[in-house]
């Protein structure tokens, strides 16, 4: 889950390196380190512990120079503590050589002992120092061939890794590999480069090429050449990035969260657009793909993190609207169990980046046991989707904060557009009044926004000091509350815990006592007077024991107003729309408590937006 970057060309390279990991910090952000090589063929290299500003302040007290070509990274520690030493680049080749990873490798132990038998030391703790070293003794003994030599290292390498390597006797080239873990190219006019995602290098060209799994990459000026492991040249996929760098940027905003919040009526507006056709839900990218939801038993959706709370509210509308069972699993407790599937299972995986290790390995896993795979996945070029049978694109836009807002709700809304279009291909849809209301949720999102953005925000103010919050929920009301527990835990650092409603009163209850903050997510009495009565009742439960209660319901719920301390209103929706528009006031509370805290609402402390490690 570190972000890397690669360059060669005409440019100076130091500028364009720290610009792309600056895109790319959302990956991680405990250090960050560059180096380049010189037109002198000298190679110069800089690393910091700290997010990238210390690394940038120092380049900006003493420049490496005007090298072209070059690498960056910015650090998600594994191996080693965040420390300089740690940090990324690795040295070998008696500092001539530098070598970038991301990713986990597995054998490291054996190589480096076979290492420190040859009499080499080590600087780091790091796992990718080992590889440095490796590749620094193959380039030695043959006699200076780098892409030779890191063929024969990604070969010996077990785990998932992207690696880039350069050499300061051969400037002009940059050489990468992947192995489960993710590296795209961009393609410029005599230049070119390297990125794990395209944000690294959006603002310079929006051409790309993906590479697969066990590919390596060599880049010059202007020459790409992409082989397998084995060194047999492949094509890569072109494509076109479909957002400009401006999206990337926080365009006046106090933070990317804030922008992200605020994006949502567009981010799902545009997963919905070109997907309702004359009043049916008709996704493009699944047509002549019947056969992946007619003949199937089961769904299983599995995701990680807010993913797969987005996946519980599939599974409700799923059930609903196409009438087969299904089930959410988080995908690191699928893969390792011994799951029942086969191909009469549909796995439908979602995940934001498209490249979440636990994620990726459910879907491999899905596929070897015959199970049908689609994804659902925001990030163009990423691996989940290339290992799919099929992929639904969420069109949410870049997301950079590490919490994840507006990709949610299009998470939500690419699975509202499946089970819909599930059930029209199954012949069991009834519901035609959800498609209708597909076209008003944007709308919808945008008036909680602007009718509740103040006073949620003055709600966090007040409760800056609190030291716990409790959200419960019932029905798709309950993942929302699970969301909006995580919200809090990731960004303000407040214990915070999301209950099913009708939990309650079999242990969560044991903790309120006066005072105690708890949200409570009302569903509308319109779609379920019965659950509606429910929820009211857990309400006069807790609030008989002094909790502080408050409720998100639709406007005009007059049943909760005598038992509520404060009411946060969302518009009136379909009960599969709701949680769309019950989350927002959710994030803006999160967002609005961590600021009053202090705390950098973009990064929070020991996370990462993208976990490409087990
Ligand atoms: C990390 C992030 C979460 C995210 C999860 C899944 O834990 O911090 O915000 O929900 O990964 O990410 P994905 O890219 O697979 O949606």
């Amino acid at each position: 889950m570190c972000g890397i970057v690669g360059y060669v060309g005409p440019r100076p390279s130091q500028d364009i390196l720290i610009a792309g990991l600056a895109r790319l910090e959302y990956r991680g952000y405990d250090s960050a380190g560059i180096a380049v090589i010189d037109g002198d063929g000298n190679l110069g290299m800089r690393k910091k512990a700290g997010k990238l500003a210390v690394l940038r302040d120092s380049l900006e007290d003493a420049p490496l120079g005007q090298g072209t070509t070059g690498i960056g990274h910015t650090r998600w520690a594994t191996h080693g503590g965040p420390t300089d030493l740690n940090a990324h680049p690795h040295l070998a080749d008696d500092g001539k050589l530098a070598v970038i990873h991301n990713g986990i490798i597995e054998n490291f132990a054996p190589l480096r002992d076979e290492l420190v038998a040859e009499g080499v030391e080590f600087l780091s703790e790091t796992d990718t120092e080992v590889a440095a070293a490796l590749l620094g003794r193959e380039y030695r003994s043959n006699g200076g061939d780098l892409q030779a030599a890191f063929q024969a290292v990604v070969n010996r390498l077990e785990g998932a890794f992207t690696l880039l390597a350069m050499h300061q006797d051969t400037p002009g080239l940059v050489v990468g590999a992947r192995r489960n873990s993710p590296l795209v190219i961009g393609l410029g006019e005599g230049e070119n480069f390297l990125g794990s995602d395209v944000a690294a290098f959006v603002e310079h060209t929006r051409k790309a090429l993906a590479i697969g799994q066990d590919q390596i990459v060599a880049i010059t000026p202007d020459a790409v050449t992409v082989t397998d492991f084995a060194g047999t040249p492949v094509e890569a996929e072109p494509f076109d990035v479909s957002w400009d760098a401006a999206a990337a940027e926080k365009g006046g905003w106090a933070s990317f969260m804030a922008k992200e919040v605020a994006e949502q009526p567009e981010a799902v507006a545009n997963t919905i657009r070109g997907r309702v056709q004359d009043g049916e839900v008709v996704i493009p990218e699944l047509d002549g793909l019947d056969d992946l939801f007619v003949g199937i038993n089961r769904v299983i959706i599995t995701a990680c993190g807010t993913a797969s709370y987005a996946a519980l509210v599939g599974k409700y509308a799923i059930e609903q609207w196409a009438r087969v069972a299904t089930d959410v699993e988080l995908a690191h407790e699928f893969r390792y169990r011994d799951p029942v599937i086969g191909d009469d299972t549909l796995v439908i995986s979602i995940s934001q980046s498209g490249e979440t290790m636990d994620t990726l390995m459910a879907v491999k896993y899905a596929r070897e046991r015959g199970a049908r795979t689609l994804s659902i996945c925001n990030t163009q070029g990423a691996t989940i989707p290339r290992e799919s049978d099929a992929v639904v694109y969420t069109h949410a836009g870049p997301e950079v904060a590490v919490a994840s807002t507006k990709a949610f709700s299009a998470q939500i809304t690419a699975l509202l557009l499946l089970g819909l279009h599930m059930g029209r291909v199954r012949s069991v849809l009834t519901d035609t009044a959800a498609v209708a209301e597909l076209a008003s949720l944007p709308e919808k999102i945008a008036s909680v926004l602007e009718k509740e953005n103040d006073h949620v925000t003055q709600l966090a103010n007040w409760m800056a000091d609190t030291r716990s919050v409790l959200f419960l929920g019932r029905h798709v009301g309950y993942p929302i509350a699970l969301e909006g527990a995580l919200k809090l835990k990731e960004i303000s650092y407040i214990h915070a815990e999301g209950f099913a409603a009708g939990e309650l009163k079999h242990g969560p209850i044991a903790l309120i006592e006066p005072g105690q903050p708890v949200f409570v997510i009302v569903p509308s009495p319109r779609h379920s007077a019965l659950i509606h009565s429910k929820v009211v009742s857990n309400i006069q439960e807790i609030r008989a024991r002094g909790a502080r209660v408050i409720v998100v319901a639709e406007e005009g719920d007059a049943a909760v107003l005598p038992f509520a301390d404060e009411v946060i209103h969302i518009p009136l929706a379909g009960a599969m729309f709701e949680p769309v528009l019950a989350v927002v006031p959710l994030q803006i509370f999160a967002m609005a408590l961590a600021t009053a805290k202090g705390l950098d609402v973009d990064q929070p402390r020991n996370l990462a937006k993208s976990v490409t490690v087990e």
